[in-house]
């Protein structure tokens, strides 16, 4: 996965392109590079490694145009190395071209493309592209060529490209994968996303699949893959250039963490909440398919997919419809059985993950409704869905997720009281006593957030340990899950999440003085069983860090350090409970002096199978 952008306007193109792509690493960050049209040939920079490489070397040797593409990567074929990395040029270094996604059919195209003279320099898949389009050049103009060479092109694609042949424009092209272009009196954009031009302008266009545009400097013009013009809408972003950037936090990643009581409480402003009830206009379901629904696939990847596990608790408690919890990667290869009055719901953050886009599309040819649970306004995900809840967390730049976890799981509850409404298996007062106590989540998170002496003492403590080991139980066995996952993505310690009954199935051979347990101990109808787990824990001494209600001292004598948890029902506990593990994991992985925000081997958004 990785970042792409584009400018053409009155302005020097470098630094532009240069800032797009630094609000663009959290894509992918293994090498980079930005080409601009020379006299005869392309202009070309390239670096392995972050982008302060990119910046030194523009620094040594500038480069000068008021058009260009730039790049920043995240290796899928060829490893990460200058030679791989991107612009690629073809065989006359006329043309360059940036791409994010996969050509399939790249190994095909190259042997028939070597057979024909071309020389290749680099191991990507990307590199065809270049001399597919050099050859069609002859006789057609850029984005006539590259119509022609995408016509060849299996797999995915978003791309810039620009020629010394035809200047003064930049082809775009997108195929499921994300690409932006953005509008202002300065010039115009092509992004992977909005953060890369957020700072230039506001007003933005989401391109479709199989669709191009032609950027120029006096016009930009959209056409569909095959020529035919086409009107797009633009949409102004209501995020501003700041909520793209750190605020002053160390890291993406706490900015996030702490920014969760504003967007949890956003993310349920943002929709009709009345005293006793929600509407949810953008569900796009008829009532009849509401009434007539019998069961619901949640579909996700990763956190994501631990929100859906929270989910199918509430959906099964107040709504009484079996829901089936699938990672999407599993989902869609098998062949799972659909039918009309089913519904899918997927979860994403980024609304581009391939696994959860490629499970929708094996839901939709099954004839399945397909409702998603999204963070990105114009994604893929929220565009191939006949419905969207839109998570309001921002954008979400660290690579460990957070606020969009916390406010999918809002949006969860806000479909289980639509739904349970709609269906009438939730009472007007069971459905305002928990519109009342989501009201009061952001302040009990702000409260929580501003209380975390014991977490740096234990993230002090226990930074160098090497196993640790989280459980939870009901509602709050995915917060389990997603301690353990926060933990390892960041601070690449193993850790595991396990349901707390579990234990003593296998996992309480690994219990010893070494291994911390994490346990999540708040107020519930399971709490006397996870109090036994505990007990079994300290048994083996085992040591145990707990999250427990405000006012739970009795927990103090079985456990070795508390985490408290302001009181709140259950059904919403999973809201407030992952807090402390969202910055337990932070705060290890800092000590452990580990790259918070781009941990290894990660990407945001995981676009590629
Ligand atoms: C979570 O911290 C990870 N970054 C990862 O598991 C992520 O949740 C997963 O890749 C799904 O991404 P999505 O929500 O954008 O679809």
């Amino acid at each position: 996965m990785c970042g792409i952008v584009g400018y053409i306007g009155e302005e020097s193109a470098p630094p532009i392109l240069l800032d797009g792509l630094r609000k663009l690493e959290y894509r992918g960050y293994d090498s980079a590079g930005m080409a601009v049209p020379g006299g005869k040939e392309i202009n070309l920079r390239r670096v392995e490694g972050k982008l302060s490489n990119l910046e030194l070397l523009l620094k040594k040797q500038p480069l000068e145009s008021n058009m260009g593409i730039g790049h920043t990567r995240w290796a899928t074929h060829g490893r990460p190395s200058e030679a791989n990395a991107h612009p690629h040029l073809c065989c006359q270094n006329k043309i360059a071209v940036v791409h994010n996604g996969i050509i399939e059919n790249y190994m095909e195209l190259k042997e028939e493309l070597i057979a024909r003279g071309h020389k290749f320099r680099s191991e990507t898949d990307t590199e065809v592209l270049a001399h597919l389009i050099e050859e069609l050049m002859d006789g057609n103009n850029l984005e006539q060529a590259v119509r022609l060479a995408l016509k060849k092109v299996e797999g995915s694609y978003a791309l810039g490209a620009i020629s010394v042949d035809d200047p003064s424009k930049i082809v775009g092209a997108r195929l499921r994968s994300p690409l932006v272009v953005g509008f202002s009196n300065k010039g115009f954009y092509l992004a992977s996303d909005i953060p890369a031009i957020l700072s230039r302008t506001k007003k933005v266009s989401f391109m479709d699949d199989h669709q191009m545009v032609v950027l120029k400097r006096d016009r930009v013009s959209f056409t569909t893959l095959d020529g035919e013009p086409v009107e797009k809408a633009t949409i102004i972003i209501e995020w501003d250039a700041l909520m793209a950037e750190k605020g002053g936090y160390k890291h993406f990643m706490l900015k996030e963490i702490y920014e969760q009581p504003r967007v949890i409480e956003e993310t349920f402003q943002r929709v009709k909440l009345k005293e006793d009830s929600v509407d949810l206009p953008d569900v796009q379901l008829t009532d009849k398919e509401l009434a007539g629904l019998e069961r619901i696939f949640i579909i996700a990847c990763g956190t994501s997919w631990h929100a859906g596990l929270v989910g199918k608790f509430l959906i099964e408690k107040y709504v009484r419809i079996p829901v089936e919890v699938d990672i999407a990667s599993e989902f869609r290869y098998r062949d799972p059985i659909i039918k009309p009055n089913h519904l899918v719901m997927a979860i994403s953050q980024s609304g581009e993950t391939a696994d959860t886009i490629a499970a929708i599309a094996e839901s939709k040819e099954k004839g399945a409704k397909v409702l998603s649970i999204c963070n990105v306004l114009g994604s893929t995900i929220s565009r191939e869905s006949d419905g969207v809840i839109y998570t309001q967390a921002g954008p979400e730049i660290g690579v460990a997720s957070t606020k969009a976890f916390t406010t999918q799981l809002t949006a969860m509850v806000l479909f289980t009281l639509y739904l349970g409404g709609k269906r009438g298996t939730i009472s007007s007062e069971e459905a305002r006593g928990i519109i009342t106590d989501l009201r009061k989540l952001p302040e009990q998170a702000r409260e929580l957030l501003n209380n975390d002496e014991e977490i740096r003492r234990c993230a002090a403590e226990y930074y160098q340990r090497q196993d640790f080991l989280y459980l939870g139980r009901g509602i709050n066995y995915p917060i389990a899950l997603e301690g353990a996952l926060k933990l390892k993505e960041i601070s690449y310690i193993h850790a595991e999440g396990y349901p707390a009954g579990e234990m003593k199935h296998g996992p309480i051979a690994l219990i010893d003085e070494k291994m911390p347990v994490v346990v999540v101990a708040t107020a519930s109808g399971v709490y006397d069983k996870v109090l036994s787990n505990i007990e079994e824990v300290k048994a083996r001494n085992g040591t145990v860090l707990v999250c427990a209600t405000e006012g739970n001292d009795q927990i103090k004598k079985r456990s070795d350090h508390q985490f408290y948890i302001p009181e709140t029902r259950e059904d919403l506990s999973p809201i407030l409970n992952v807090i402390p593990f969202q910055l337990l994991a932070y705060h290890i992985a800092v000590l452990r002096g580990c790259d918070v925000d781009q941990p290894r081997n990660l990407a945001k958004s995981v676009t590629v199978e």
